[in-house]
């Protein structure tokens, strides 16, 4: 296709097979952009007219608003958005579109492209998680007296407030929100300018269309600007680890749903009947988002095993890159509105939760504490605490009798109201707020910064 060098089109399977539009598509918006702030530097250097920069500008601008009206054509044949984007502009303003690719590769503008989404992509995906948080911290101010068992290894250990799990599932998420705006952060220098591999004789200005576009810097080095896929799999990593978060959260609903805990329910927005049971109501939406993850871990994996042993610089391999990319974005994005709306719409159960919390086995830790506080050492008060446990177990008292500790002192230990208030649990809902409220939080480089 290119030029004078080929007598013959591909085989059609082998342009089937290489084609990268039918998802690089998603790159128009940054192509666009990119071929504006190039053209600009090409006619600053005086590498191009400014009738010709004129020219590309309105070219681009037709095939932006062609792109928003869904009016563009892609074909097949033209490969991937690069090549449609300087198709179009040639159908649009002729000669002037030959002179966009000066000093250009697809090597560093594919690299640039996906930087730049990347961006955008982190901003709308930090929008979402700061709104499932916000519900998170909501439904925990809801439920701050909400009394349920924690579990370790699956089995009752001690009381502690429904808020208290919220507000640890809100601490994850904002443990991503940092590695996501990390990620996005460090994929935010321009590759553009590095060329195929080896930069360009012709006079550019690498700075200016880095700091056109948004950037915070070039890459130094020209050979790795082109060849490095790190910050696709650094991004994809920080969303195999937010899904990771997100299927532990919908596997606790799905558990928590369950006839047998009967702590929560979901409303009929995210759950489904049987096609044959007529009484059931599946969790299917804390499923899938348990689900996905695998996606994302998959595409996680991918990515790394895509650069491999991968020898310098770029090698075709590379486009690869790309659906994995979107497809982890697309499921963790859709992973993280959804949980919202389970959140949102979510029944807490007090009564089911307080009565599985009731079993005074549950505050034998605290009557440890207890006995720690008169100078009994823990191992031992731990052991006179556990033979107690046993005893009342077995039946032969209905009630706890702690050696040192009066009837009376034990009864007001074994409240579990009394229990997490002495705990402290459930403090950090304030932090949480103060941070959903700090909108620069959520925000990430490039076009964010001038908004
Ligand atoms: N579609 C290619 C990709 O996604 C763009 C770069 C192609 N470069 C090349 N020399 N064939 O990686």
């Amino acid at each position: 296709m290119w030029g004078g060098r080929f007598d013959a089109p591909p085989d059609p399977r082998v342009q089937r097979f290489t084609e990268s539009i039918s998802f690089d598509w998603r790159l128009l918006d940054a192509d666009l952009r990119v071929a504006d702030a190039h053209a600009a530097m090409l006619r600053a250097r005086g590498l191009i007219s400014a009738k010709d920069l004129a020219a590309i500008r309105r070219g681009v601008a037709s095939i932006r608003r062609d792109g928003e009206a869904r009016k563009l054509v892609f074909d097949e044949s033209l490969e991937d958005i690069h090549t449609h984007v300087e198709h179009w502009l040639r159908e649009r303003v002729g000669a002037a579109a030959d002179k966009l690719h000066t000093a250009r590769s697809r090597n560093d503008l594919v690299s640039t492209d996906l930087r730049l989404w990347m961006q955008d992509a982190a901003t709308a995906l930090l929008a979402e998680l700061r709104a499932l948080v916000r519900s998170l911290a909501k439904l925990a101010a809801r439920n701050v007296d909400a009394i349920m068992p924690g579990y370790t290894h699956l089995q009752r250990a001690q009381p502690v407030t429904f808020a208290h799990v919220v507000l640890g599932y809100a601490e994850m998420l904002l443990r991503d929100r940092e590695r996501i705006r990390d990620a996005a952060g460090r994929a935010n220098r321009s590759p553009l300018g590095a060329g195929a591999i080896a930069g360009t004789t012709l006079p550019i200005t690498r700075a200016s269309t880095a700091r056109a576009l948004g950037f915070s810097g070039t890459l130094e080095n020209s050979i790795d600007a082109v060849s490095d896929r790190d910050f696709v799999a650094e991004f994809v990593g920080a969303l195999a680890i937010l899904a990771v978060h997100l299927s532990r959260i919908g596997e606790d609903l799905v558990l928590w749903s369950t006839t047998e805990f009967g702590f929560v329910a979901m409303s009929d927005a995210v759950t489904t009947g049987s096609s044959l049971m007529p009484q059931k109501r599946n969790p299917d939406v804390a499923e899938l988002v348990r689900g996905k993850a695998a996606r994302v871990i998959g595409a996680h994996v991918a990515l790394l095993t895509l650069q491999k042993g991968l020898p310098l610089a770029y090698n075709r391999d590379l486009q690869e890159d790309k659906e994995a990319c979107f497809d982890a974005f697309d499921s963790t994005l859709a992973s993280v509105e959804c949980l919202q709306v389970v959140f949102e719409s979510l029944t807490v159960r007090v009564d089911r939760m307080r009565d599985a919390a009731r079993d005074p086995a549950l505050l034998a830790t605290d009557l440890a504490e207890a006995l720690v506080l008169r100078g009994v050492p823990f191992r031992k008060a731990h052991e006179t605490v556990g033979r107690a446990v046993r005893t009342a177990e077995t039946g032969r008292s209905t009630r706890f009798a702690v050696p040192g500790l009066t009837a009376s002192e034990v009864d007001v230990i074994l409240d579990p109201a009394r229990s997490v208030r002495r705990r402290h649990l459930a403090t950090s809902i304030d932090r949480v707020r103060g941070l959903v409220a700090r909108e620069s939080e959520w925000r990430v480089g490039a076009r964010s910064d001038k908004a």
